[in-house]
């Protein structure tokens, strides 16, 4: 395929970012791509490895023994670390509280962004993450930067780790996700920013299908 299209959706944490672009995918035919569950099983990795974060030849040097692969079922996307299925273990806590140091680190945005850009060569796609309408795709035909209120946020958070039978309180996740898109908009290496080009959803008020039908919108023109 020669023009494929590519839909970047970026965001803050937890506002619907992975939901919108697995329905699009699903719906359109696209492969979805979740950039977050690269960051978060790179962190992992760490975690396991007790990598020194502060030796930087020891971080590259760990990139090089990680491989990433996804698998796709029912447009639900599933991540292997160096074979192992980490799909659940990602979305822990120990996970969520480290990722977002980790992925400040510029040797690992490098890596990542390097292995994402290859993804999206050749296929439609969407992407959801942080950076991926002003770094890994800055030239996507269409772009979304997502928001939501954060109360709301925690809350579907925490609804959905509670279904998941995950004893953690509201309090927690809110402080979690305020943590983490603090850090995310004030790193250095490609902070969260909404693209010039990008366009704005706050679902606060939206249910999945009204976003989805927004968005099926905006990337139909593209489509003919
Ligand atoms: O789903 P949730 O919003 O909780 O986060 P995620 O998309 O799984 O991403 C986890 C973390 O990875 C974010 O908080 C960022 O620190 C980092 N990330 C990033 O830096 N760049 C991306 N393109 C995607 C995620
Ligand atoms: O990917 P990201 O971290 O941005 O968020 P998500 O995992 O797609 O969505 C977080 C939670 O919000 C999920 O439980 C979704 O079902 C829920 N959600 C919702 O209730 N209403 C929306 N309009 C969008 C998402």
């Amino acid at each position: 395929m020669v023009n494929n299209i590519v839909v970047a959706i970026d965001g803050y944490s937890s506002c619907g970012k992975s939901t919108l672009a697995k329905a699009l995918a699903k719906k359109l035919h696209f492969i979805y791509v979740d950039s977050g569950a690269m960051y978060r099983a790179v962190t992992l990795y760490f975690l396991r490895n007790q990598t020194d974060l502060s030796n930087h030849d020891l971080i590259i040097d760990a990139l090089e023994h990680i491989d990433l692969n996804f698998h796709s079922r029912d447009y639900q996307s599933h991540i292997l670390l160096n074979g192992e299925e980490v799909s659940d273990e990602i979305r822990q806590m120990p996970v969520s509280e480290s990722v977002s140091l980790i992925a400040s680190i510029k040797e690992v945005r490098k890596a990542m962004v390097r292995k994402q850009q290859k993804m999206g060569k050749s296929k439609n796609i969407v992407m959801d993450g942080r950076d991926i309408g002003t770094t890994v795709f800055p030239h996507a035909q269409v772009k979304f930067f997502m928001t939501a209120d954060p109360k709301i946020r925690a809350e579907r958070r925490y609804q959905e780790l509670l279904a998941k039978g995950e004893r953690i309180s509201l309090e927690e996740i809110f402080d979690n996700l305020a943590h983490r898109d603090f850090l995310d908009t004030t790193r250095e290496e490609s902070p969260l920013t909404r693209a010039a080009d990008a366009i704005i959803l706050d679902n606060t008020n939206l249910t999945e299908q009204e976003q989805l039908d927004f968005a099926i919108e905006k990337i139909r023109p593209f489509m003919v």
